[in-house]
């Protein structure tokens, strides 16, 4: 009996130091925190409750900055992009049309983790990748992008707002790509915070930079 808690205290043991030295060194190695921050991005597009399933999207509008939320709905590391998700007649096309700089501002609470990301965007409407992501879309996804005031426009009343529902691909639906230039990664610790930098310059190889 003694033998087998002896055992048992001994492999929780080995696991947890296991556990704790991949940790430590995920968080001073380049390479593990690159494949770290595609591995949360991953997670993000398919898990509601991950920190990392909206982002914050900064546009430019003339010379003023503008940002809100939106949801990730795709990441792609080989061609180093991120997706979401948008209404073609929103003002942030409009900045995007005018200015295709943007920047995603990601950040996990739990985990603590930021992530900043710099990007050139691309609007897709009304081509294949559109209604191949469209055909997968649920019916209360679809919905909003038959709204029949444009989005950001005035009314006199919410109640003026109707989604008239038409069963075909709808002309507002629109996909942007972010291809990445940079990202900057910052971890909070109390134990000192640390934070990397990848960039399309150097091949994405990453650096540390102060925190
Ligand atoms: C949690 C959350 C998720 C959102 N997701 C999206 C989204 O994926 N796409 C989108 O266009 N707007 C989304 N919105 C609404 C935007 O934040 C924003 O209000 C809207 O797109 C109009 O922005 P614009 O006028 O700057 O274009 C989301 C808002 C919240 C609070």
């Amino acid at each position: 009996m003694i033998t087998a808690v002896a055992q048992l205290l001994y492999y929780l043991y080995t696991f947890l130091m296991k556990f704790i030295s991949e940790k430590t060194m995920n968080q001073y190695n380049l390479k593990g925190i690159y494949q770290e921050i595609w591995e949360y991005l991953g997670i993000g597009v398919v898990d509601r409750n991950s920190g990392f399933h909206t982002f914050s999207l900064a546009t430019i509008n003339g010379d003023i900055p503008d940002n809100r939320t939106v949801v990730l709905r795709g990441c792609d590391k080989e061609n180093m992009k991120l997706s979401f998700n948008t209404n073609n007649f929103s003002k942030k096309i409009k900045h995007i049309s005018n200015n295709y700089k943007v920047s995603a501002l990601f950040y996990d609470k739990e985990k603590k983790i930021q992530i900043r990301i710099m990007g050139n965007a691309y609007i897709n409407n009304g081509n294949l990748y559109c209604q191949e992501k469209w055909e997968k879309m649920s019916d209360q996804s679809k919905e909003c992008y038959y709204q029949n005031i444009n989005p950001g426009d005035v009314i006199d009343s919410p109640d003026d707002v109707k989604t008239k529902i038409i069963n075909e691909t709808s002309i507002s639906f629109t996909i942007v790509d972010i291809n990445i230039n940079s990202i900057d990664w910052l971890s909070l610790s109390a134990s000192g915070h640390t934070r990397a930098r990848f960039m399309k310059e150097n091949k994405f190889d990453g650096e540390w930079i102060a925190p």
